[in-house]
């Protein structure tokens, strides 16, 4: 079983999408997974998804419902693959005490056909960054679950 581990600044709007998607499409291909989302930063810990991301992943049929929490030097261990959304996130993980960096890799890299290769944070846009940020998110989880299956 393939431990995923999604990494964003805050885990409130764009890792949490990716944890919820994954887990969607997993199930539907018959995919054994396990997945999970964590921030660099502390500055949302405890917290639920923004509004927005809850929103725009309730309607796409994933659960929302997880909290927000800091990634920690354990998360190295405790997953095989570790995936970032941005240049930062990436250069945060990789510079983390214990990093493994062969785990780590930008999300976009999964998609054959992205036109650039970060997630872009949504947290000061609109809802429609956030769909943006959705339809990102599915095509780089059908490329995971493509190189795990
Ligand atoms: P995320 O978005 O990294 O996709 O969860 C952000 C959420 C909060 C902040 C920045 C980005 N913030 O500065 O509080």
């Amino acid at each position: 079983m393939t431990r995923v581990l999604f990494v964003c600044l805050g885990n409130i709007c764009r890792s949490p999408l990716g944890e919820g998607i994954l887990r969607r499409l997993a199930e539907e291909r018959s995919i054994p997974i396990e997945v999970d989302s964590a921030g660099t930063s502390d500055y949302h810990i405890g917290e639920l998804p923004d509004h927005r991301a809850q929103r725009v992943g309730t309607q796409r049929g994933c659960e929302m419902t997880m909290r927000a929490r800091q990634f920690n030097s354990s998360d190295f261990q405790a997953f095989d693959l570790i995936v970032v959304m941005d240049r930062a996130n990436l250069r945060s993980v990789v510079r983390w005490p214990g990093a493994i960096p062969e785990k780590v890799r930008l999300a976009r890299s999964f998609d054959a056909n992205a036109t650039s290769e970060e997630v872009p944070d949504p947290y000061y846009g609109d809802l429609s960054d956030f769909q943006e940020v959705a339809d990102m998110l599915e095509a780089a989880c059908n490329g995971i679950l493509d190189e795990i299956d």
